[in-house]
């Protein structure tokens, strides 16, 4: 199988050391790709926001499958266009990849299939948005309809902080506080068939603690030690299964992976957000356990034959990761800062790097590689994910340093 992935980051090297590892995959080509992907795949340059250029360079590569990795080029119509040559393509269309390009529509889908979630209001002027947020007090929940890589979101104490970042959008969505530990469920499908991935937790905040501004995410582990046995028999339940039907319904069916982001709250699951592709870092820690060749999974949920797959394998034991960010993120991200001690270590996914002429590994964007390992147990996974932070080195790295701690504690708690 000859496969393209579209994408640079740390989610898109984690999916190409998977595809690299599938037996039935002869050829990988990542786009733009990164200084990661170059060593295990061969890089091609493409706009991957352009969706004949992304559907030309599969045709022109003779590829079977393209994966899309990021939202962007999803919402953009990039799966359609690539199916539109007749080639499998795993990632919702741009009618479906709404789930994520706009709150309010994910929220309208929520609502009509009856899926647990924040009650929330759409507001499009001032008035509207203090209204909204007296309705529900605080701590205040903004989030700007569109797209904003994980930085559009706003949870604060501070109702003149909430005012203030609803008055850069045009249109926000306004929602009630869910309390509880949150958990991202990966669900590969085909529209129809829907096999979940393990369950992960993300990091959003930049400070130990989960203090300071969000982010795109800060670390991970999985699996979940202390999640209820059946929260994804549950989350499938009361949330994919509709979700997905309403989808059909709607003449819109969406096939890919419908990335559930969840709050488990004293009533229960509840939907956080909704995304239209793997997270990041969570993928990093997902797939660095999964046992079955990815390509295969990918493909059938790509020509919808998901169904007709045996079940999942995964391997024992815990994984986690660590991103290591730069100077300035999540506000700005400084770029040129020489990186030592990451090239060529196993577990070391590059997300914002580049390589300069003479070689040096360069940073080049917020958050800059993921240290990930496993182990036989979470503690040991932890441990080695620290292990090879502190043998790296750039000028003004940040990274958390209580990624997974709570749950290697046994003090994480579903309310
Ligand atoms: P989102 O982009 O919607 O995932 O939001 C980013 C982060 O903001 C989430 O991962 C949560 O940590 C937080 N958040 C979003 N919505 C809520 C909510 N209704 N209640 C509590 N926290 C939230
Ligand atoms: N880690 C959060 C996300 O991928 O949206």
């Amino acid at each position: 199988m000859r496969v393209l992935l579209l994408g640079s980051g740390g989610r898109e090297h984690a999916i190409a050391a998977a595809l690299a590892a599938d037996p039935a995959v002869t050829d990988l080509i990542c786009a733009p790709g990164n200084p990661g992907t170059a060593a295990i795949a061969v890089n091609a340059e493409v706009d991957p926001l352009d969706p004949d250029a992304v559907a030309g360079l599969a045709v022109e590569r003779a590829v079977d499958l393209v994966v899309v990795g990021p939202e962007a080029p999803l919402v953009a119509g990039v799966a359609d266009a690539v199916r539109g040559k007749g080639i499998a393509c795993f990632g919702p269309s741009k009618a479906a990849a709404q789930l994520e390009g706009s709150k309010a529509f994910a929220k309208d889908v929520m609502r009509a299939a009856g899926v647990p979630t924040a009650r929330s209001f759409v507001c499009t002027s001032a008035d509207e948005l203090a209204a909204a947020l007296d309705t529900f007090g605080p701590p205040y929940v903004v989030k700007d309809d569109g797209l904003a890589a994980g930085k559009g979101v706003v949870v604060t104490g501070s109702r003149d902080e909430a005012l203030a970042h609803g008055a850069g959008c045009e249109r926000v969505v306004v929602e009630e506080y869910l309390a509880g530990p949150e958990v991202s469920l990966f669900v590969v499908t085909d529209g129809t068939a829907a096999v979940p991935l393990q369950p992960a937790q993300d990091f959003k905040r930049i400070g130990d603690g989960d203090t300071g501004p969000n982010t795109g995410g800060m670390g991970a582990y999985s699996p979940l030690p202390w999640a209820p046995a059946d929260l994804v028999e549950e989350v499938m339940a009361s949330v994919v299964q509709p979700t997905l039907a309403q989808m059909r319904d709607r003449g819109t069916p969406f096939a890919g992976v419908l990335y559930v982001g969840l709050a488990l709250t004293a009533q229960g699951p509840k939907v956080i957000e909704f995304n239209c592709r793997f997270g990041d870092p969570e993928t990093q820690v997902v797939l660095a356990r999964l046992e079955t060749p990815l390509a295969g999974v990918l493909h059938a949920a790509a020509v919808g034959r998901l169904a007709e797959d045996p079940p999942l394998a995964w391997r024992p034991g815990s994984a986690v990761c660590v991103v290591m960010a730069s100077a300035g993120y999540p506000e700005s991200a400084r770029k040129g800062d020489v990186i030592t001690g990451a090239d060529g270590v196993p577990g070391v996914i590059h997300a914002g790097t580049a390589r300069r002429a003479d070689g040096a590994l360069l940073t080049a964007g917020g958050r800059v590689l993921t240290c990930t390992a496993t182990g036989d147990t979470l503690a040991d996974a932890r441990a080695a994910a620290y292990r090879l932070v502190d043998a790296i080195t750039f000028d003004g790295a940040q990274h958390r340093t209580d990624i997974a701690l709570a749950a290697e504690k046994g003090a994480v708690t579903v309310p």
